[in-house]
């Protein structure tokens, strides 16, 4: 097995600082555990940033440097002014609203874009002097688009991929860009580039075709005397973890405590980063559309939503804070008694047994991105109900949503549409549910984190290597 060679901006691992020690726990995301497998048996490395460890002392520092070196991880440590400029200035200013088709909110100039391509610099220059040759290289995610191009100049040979984790937007949207052509000539130094959904490959072709006058044919792209491949590789979840964790004592503990706090309340459910693309503000409206136009449901209906901080410093993630917090009071306001509140509204992360046993015991699960490139979370769900119960309201603009057919599928800016999706899934007969919930689970098993990784690696590692390929006519 080739030694395989990942680079993302962050480790998967979390650096935990006591008051004299100081230990770095493996995360427990989709990344982190798809990736372990692979990353463990070919004695390969990973290269990231460890988080923010500027606080920690000198001591502190050479432990967290060891416990990485034991994880096989190599951490690239970014400077305040590269945490501000490149990952939160370019990479969460810039790419990200673009890439969620939300221009209003990419900022007029174009600042940080310096510091963006010196940071890919830095990645690539680390993966370069840690690469060996025969080594795969997978390099991960939006902060990362010019690594590819910039390994391939320091390593002509290197087999390397690239996965893009968020949606490529229509070509009308990317043109937007003013540093359009070498984001993707920085993608096009890789010899596969994947996408979780086929509307993804297709915008970026004809993305590749509008800038670069690059044809695709059906899935390769011939750029500078070799050939790119691009794929469509919807990335699951570790399904079995979460089906096992749904039926631990301790999770149907918890649900049953849920069930019998709530007397009788139905429960709607939604967990997300608190992120403007996620869905929030419309989602809790429909909520209260539902409790408007049915007063029967009042005192009968509690939404329960976790948002979990995220990119705090970015300051349109505090206005959206804002704005969240406003509608949940207005609606615990108006519809609220002193018996009842309509919206439980919680502002922190939660582990995960106490994710999943809200998975398993809620009735409707509300997963309403405005855009999202694929979202796990929908997925979690159907593998945390063993039950095979529970209702998934899914987002159309979900990656997910291409897959997961048996969701009752919504437009999230459509705020009566999804009123009226709730209420059917509240109203949905057991026997329906069931055979949705069937399907939903037979795909999540299927097409879990293990198939996503051993697809995109096959398809890598069958390709010809570069020196092996026949020169082109
Ligand atoms: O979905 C894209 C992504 O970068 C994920 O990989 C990650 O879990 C999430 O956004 C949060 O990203 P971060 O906290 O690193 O900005």
């Amino acid at each position: 097995m080739a030694r395989l060679l990942l680079v993302s901006n962050r480790l998967p691992v979390t650096v935990k600082a006591e008051k004299d020690s100081v230990s770095v726990v493996r995360s427990a995301g989709g990344l982190a555990t798809g990736l372990s497998r692979p990353h463990e048996r070919s004695g390969g490395l990973w290269i990231g940033w460890p988080g923010d460890v500027s606080r920690l002392t000198d001591a502190q520092r050479s432990q967290v440097e060891q416990q990485l070196s034991d994880l096989r991880c190599v951490p690239l440590y970014l400077s305040a002014s590269e945490v501000s400029r490149f990952y939160e200035g370019y990479s969460n200013r810039v790419l990200w609203p673009l890439c969620h088709y939300m221009l209003d909110r990419v900022p007029r100039q174009d600042r940080d874009w310096d510091a963006y391509r010196k940071a890919n610099e830095r990645f690539a220059d680390l993966a370069a002097k840690h690469y060996q040759p025969g080594d795969t290289i997978w390099v991960h995610d939006y902060q990362l688009m010019l690594v590819p191009g910039m390994l391939r100049q320091r390593l002509p040979h290197a087999r390397i991929g690239y996965f893009h984790h968020i949606p490529f937007p229509s070509s009308e949207i990317f043109s937007t860009l003013p540093r359009r052509g070498e984001l993707l000539r920085g993608l096009l130094g890789a010899d596969l580039i994947g996408f979780h959904a086929v509307s993804y490959v297709r915008h970026f072709s004809g993305t590749l075709l509008r800038h670069l006058g690059l044809d695709t044919d059906i899935d390769r792209v011939l750029f500078q005397g070799r050939e790119v491949r691009v794929g469509a590789f919807p990335m699951g979840i570790d399904a079995t973890a979460f089906e096992t964790l749904a039926g631990e004592p301790g999770v149907l503990d918890e649900v049953k405590t849920l069930h019998e706090r709530a007397h009788g309340e139905r429960l709607l459910v939604g967990i997300d980063r608190l992120d403007y693309t996620k869905g929030i503000p419309r989602r809790l409206l429909a909520v209260q559309r539902v409790l408007e136009r049915d007063p029967s449901l009042r005192g009968r209906l509690r939404f329960i939503q976790v948002a979990v901080p995220s990119r705090t410093q970015v300051q349109a993630y505090a206005e959206y804070r804002e704005t969240v917090d406003e509608i949940v009071g207005r609606i615990n306001g108006l519809y609220g008694t002193v018996h009842s509140t309509p919206v439980h509204y919680l502002y922190r992360s939660l582990n995960e047994k106490q994710l999943v046993s809200l998975y398993r015991g809620a009735d409707v699960m509300l997963v309403t991105p405005v855009r999202d490139g694929m979202n796990l979370v929908a997925k979690e769900f159907c593998a945390a109900r063993p039950d095979e119960d529970g209702v998934l309201v899914l987002s159309e603009f979900a990656g997910a949503a291409a897959e997961m057919r048996d969701a009752l599928l919504v437009n999230p800016y459509d705020v009566e549409g999804m009123a009226d999706a709730i209420e059917q899934a509240l109203e949905m007969p057991k026997a329906e549910r069931q055979d949705r919930m069937r399907c939903l689970r037979a795909g999540v098993r299927t097409r879990d984190v293990h198939w996503w990784v051993a697809s995109f690696l096959d398809r890598l590692q069958g390709l010809p290597s570069v020196a092996e390929k026949p020169p082109l006519p």
